[in-house]
């Protein structure tokens, strides 16, 4: 049977190998949500800009499509339940435990690296919102990382380092 084009192109896309990040925004009526992301993109160095893309049918779509501060957690290769957890709705509260403010934006604890953003820029295309982030503060350390490749989570040890 032939594949729908819609699954087709998810399956081509997929082949392109990724980080695996959680992107985490205060609510409005209070508390902080989290969502699994793998859009993410460096766009500009100067200034710092880096993009990603919300779904349109996401429940968590108000939130971050009106975040004017919002974090990026990089998760680590031992963090994929945390990739699980925040690809669901009903799993995507951060509790105050586990993330700090870092300049201004909300970031998990966990992760190998954080930037901290403030919406630059907004634009639809398609079934997407792409947000533009301007970044403001950003910090990184060794670890292995967590992939998505093909529609399976993986890891990649560092590099420059070995560690996993
Ligand atoms: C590895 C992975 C990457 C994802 N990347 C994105 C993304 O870049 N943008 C997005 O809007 N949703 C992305 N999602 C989907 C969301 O995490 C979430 O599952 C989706 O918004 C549906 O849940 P919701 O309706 O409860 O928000 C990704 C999910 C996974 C598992």
């Amino acid at each position: 049977m032939e594949i729908e084009p819609e699954q087709a192109f998810r399956r081509v896309m997929s082949a392109f190998a990724t980080g695996v990040t959680v992107v985490s925004a205060a609510r409005d009526g209070g508390g902080v949500s989290g969502i699994t992301v793998n859009s993410l993109t460096s766009v500009s160095l100067k200034p710092r800009l880096l993009l990603w893309c919300l779904g349109d049918e996401s429940a968590r779509y108000d939130v971050f499509a009106a975040a004017e501060a919002w974090g990026v957690t990089v998760l680590g290769a031992a963090e994929e339940a945390l990739a699980l957890r925040f690809a669901r709705a009903e799993t995507e509260s951060i509790v105050a435990a586990e993330m700090e403010m870092f300049t201004g934006a909300p970031v998990l604890r966990a992760g190998v690296a954080h930037l901290a953003c403030r919406t630059h820029d907004r634009r639809v295309a398609g079934d997407h919102l792409i947000i533009v982030g301007e970044v403001v503060d950003f910090r990184v350390q060794p670890g292995a990382a967590l992939t998505f490749f093909r529609g399976l989570y993986g890891r990649l040890d560092d590099p420059r380092t070995g560690s996993s």
